[in-house]
């Protein structure tokens, strides 16, 4: 079989450039996709049979000018996203828009953009990078957890309206992650935040970028094609059922 050609938006953060490089390792080409061109391009050039694309999934234009340069996409990850801690009534409907339009609108651009192609070669995988916010809540992030909950329930209906054609949708829910988006909120006064979490992970540990990756490309991977419309969650145990 050819290289798979796969596209991981936000592959220049934390998550994103451990999916980045554990699809590569799997054979896939791989497109890092990010708003921050040089992250990309600093995880893109670690890789042999990788490239960074800039690509601001919030911008309908900026995702089709991207993928039909692309050309056929196999593997599609949305790992781009957003957040800062806010009680919901200090929110307003700017920061409800900018969170909704990184984190759910985007993964629309881009399937709305790949899954025609998948479809018709009926062949493809869509591994959306939800959160455990969006099954179970979390304070401080209300419109986070409504968009990525919004995720999860749209991954659901597309592995329905996909799976004729044999093109997967499944979910990764990370728990608490170390990486710089964890980080920048610690930094807003989260450090007691992320103890309590820590104390509460049942492995007593942060998960690692690379713990969300494995899940990622077992989704991925082509013996995973009878698996469709599920979500797992990668929290060391913080979540069950
Ligand atoms: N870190 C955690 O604890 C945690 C927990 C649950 C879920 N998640 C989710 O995992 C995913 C990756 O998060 P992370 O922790 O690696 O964060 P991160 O901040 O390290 O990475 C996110 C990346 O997305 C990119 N991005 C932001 N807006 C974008 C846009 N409009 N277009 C393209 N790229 C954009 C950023 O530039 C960044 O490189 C996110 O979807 C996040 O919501 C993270």
């Amino acid at each position: 079989m050819p290289d798979r050609v796969a596209l991981v938006t936000g592959g220049g953060g934390g998550i994103g450039a451990a999916i980045a490089r554990a699809l590569a390792a799997d054979g896939c080409s791989v497109a890092v996709a990010d708003l921050r061109i040089e992250a990309a391009e600093e995880v893109a050039n670690e890789l042999e049979r990788a490239f960074a694309v800039e690509l601001d999934v919030t911008d309908g234009a900026s995702v089709k000018r991207v993928t039909s340069e692309l050309g056929e996409v196999d593997v599609l990850v949305n790992a781009a996203g957003w957040d800062e801690l806010r009680p919901f009534v200090e929110t307003d409907e700017d920061f409800w828009d900018k969170v909704i339009a990184i984190n759910f609108k985007g993964a629309l651009h881009t399937t709305r953009a790949t899954l025609p192609g998948m479809l018709e070669r009926r062949r493809g995988r869509i591994v959306n990078v939800a959160s455990d916010a969006g099954r179970v809540g979390s304070s401080m992030e209300s419109v986070y957890s409504g968009a990525k909950g919004g995720l999860i329930a749209f991954t659901k209906t597309i592995a329905r309206e996909a799976a004729r054609a044999g093109v997967t949708a499944n979910v990764v829910c990370p728990g608490p992650t170390r990486t710089p988006l964890l980080e920048g909120m610690a930094e807003e006064g989260g450090e007691k935040m992320i103890d309590a979490l820590t104390r509460a992970i049942p492995m007593r540990r942060l998960a690692e970028p690379e713990d969300i990756a494995a899940a990622v490309t077992f989704f991925a991977s082509e013996p995973a094609a009878f698996i469709t419309g599920q979500t797992l969650s990668v929290s060391g145990g913080l979540t069950m059922a």
